[in-house]
């Protein structure tokens, strides 16, 4: 503490805002959009109910979430000159580089998106992007394949549209499985908004400068796509497999994780918020049997991950630190059973995450709060003369 700076690093102990859209409680394990509790929207909204609900403040009416979803259909085509910068990415870039890319990208089609001078027209933002990452995210997983993108198809709903885009292929007739279908909606509706989250906070810092939505958006991505953040989902699975080759070993990787020397965290475990069963963990935990049974898959790292997770919930160093399961931890299990891919994982959870991105930035602006602007406490030199290059030492 020096003068009146309290230095508070990651922010653990600041709140940085106040928001009326997502509540949680970390000791209780209680997680609510807009006061409706995770586990009743999780078993009786759709993925778009949730995105309006976060975004305008209350669940919409038959009238609402029809214009909505129309809305969203009328937009879900990416301008072709966007296919020319996405064409100029390598078939191995990481999906996450390319959405942020190309989000990013979006401002450029939308000029009045950051013309001060052109109205403000917020609401068509909000709906072209809800509309079109679906759209984007299945290209890089279509080139991935040397298989061509597919246009959305807008007869079917969001999330089996999006299975359509990342899955049909013009050789074969493609029926969504509703079950995966519903699967998705599911995991998607967890994953809406977490409060002030790295990446939301990301998402708020940089619109607090009048920057505009696509770029805000953008920066979000780049902030999910860390491993201690939304990049855990894929950390967990190349863990899970990891452990797979290696026997199956649960407890070695325990020990690893409990050594600070290794260097080796246990992916999908710990959370700066919840000190109890993340309550997203468990409606995954419960999907991924469920799921997992009714399309017949039996996936060996299903059997690890529960095994790591009752080995690491019984050992002291783990419940000292109250470290549970998060949302990251099962949800991987579930997106690879859909058939969708690793490098992907971190996509799906930003899909997810963008209606609550969309609400925090909305609600910012809204709030006219201040750019954000933290102090620090300096370490560095004490002043100093410049001395000439010849005189250095
Ligand atoms: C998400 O914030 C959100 O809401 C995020 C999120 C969302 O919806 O937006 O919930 C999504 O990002 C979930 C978290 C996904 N990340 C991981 O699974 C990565 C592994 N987890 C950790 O790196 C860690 O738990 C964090 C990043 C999640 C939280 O970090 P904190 O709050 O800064 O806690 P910390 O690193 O200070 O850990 C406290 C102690 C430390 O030990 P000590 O110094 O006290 O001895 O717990 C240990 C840590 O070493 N620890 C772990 C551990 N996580 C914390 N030890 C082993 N394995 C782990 N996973």
């Amino acid at each position: 503490l020096t003068g009146y700076i309290t230095l508070d690093s990651g922010y653990k102990n600041t709140g940085a805002t106040q928001s009326s859209i997502t509540f949680l409680d970390g000791e209780k394990g209680v997680l609510r959009y807009r006061g409706y509790s995770i586990e009743d929207l999780a078993e009786k909204a759709t993925f778009l109910e949730v995105a309006y609900l976060l975004i305008y403040g209350e669940l919409p009416t038959t009238e609402q979430y029809a214009h909505f979803e129309n809305e969203i259909r009328t937009h879900t085509l990416v301008n072709e000159d966007m296919r020319k910068i996405f064409e100029g990415f390598p078939v191995n870039a990481h999906p996450m580089g390319v959405i942020s890319s190309l989000v990013s990208a979006m401002s450029a089609f939308y000029p009045d998106s950051y013309d001060s001078k052109q109205p403000d027209a917020t609401n068509l933002h909000i709906v072209r992007l809800l509309a079109k990452l679906p759209t984007i995210a299945t290209w890089s997983f279509k080139k991935s394949q040397g298989h061509p993108v597919n246009y959305p198809n807008n007869a079917l709903d969001y999330c089996s549209n999006f299975l359509h885009m990342m899955f049909a292929l013009p050789v074969d007739k493609y029926e969504v499985d509703p079950a995966v279908s519903k699967a998705l909606n599911k995991l998607l509706i967890l994953h809406a908004d977490h409060e002030q989250n790295c990446s939301t906070s990301t998402v708020r810092l940089v619109g607090s400068s009048q920057a505009n939505l696509y770029t805000s958006i953008s920066a979000g991505i780049g902030a999910l796509w860390g491993p201690l953040h939304g990049g855990a989902n894929q950390e967990v699975i190349e863990m899970l497999e990891d452990i797979k080759a290696d026997g199956g070993d649960t407890q070695k990787y325990i020990d690893m994780a409990k050594d600070k020397n290794s260097g080796f965290r246990l992916f999908g475990f710990g959370h700066r918020v919840y000190k109890n069963f993340d309550p997203r963990a468990k409606i995954i935990k419960k999907a991924a049997d469920d799921v997992l049974g009714k399309l017949g898959v039996n996936d060996p790292v299903l059997d690890i991950a529960k095994r790591l997770e009752k080995a690491a919930l019984e050992d002291e160093y783990f419940i000292k630190r109250k470290l549970y399961p998060n949302v990251d931890f099962y949800s991987g299990i579930i997106y690879r059973a859909l058939g969708i891919p690793t490098n992907m994982f971190t996509v799906m959870f930003a899909i997810g995450r963008l209606p609550g991105w969309i609400a925090q930035w909305q609600e910012m602006r809204e709030n006219k709060e201040p750019i954000g602007r933290p102090r620090q406490i300096y370490t560095g030199p004490v002043q100093r003369d410049f001395v000439a290059i010849n005189d250095r030492k």
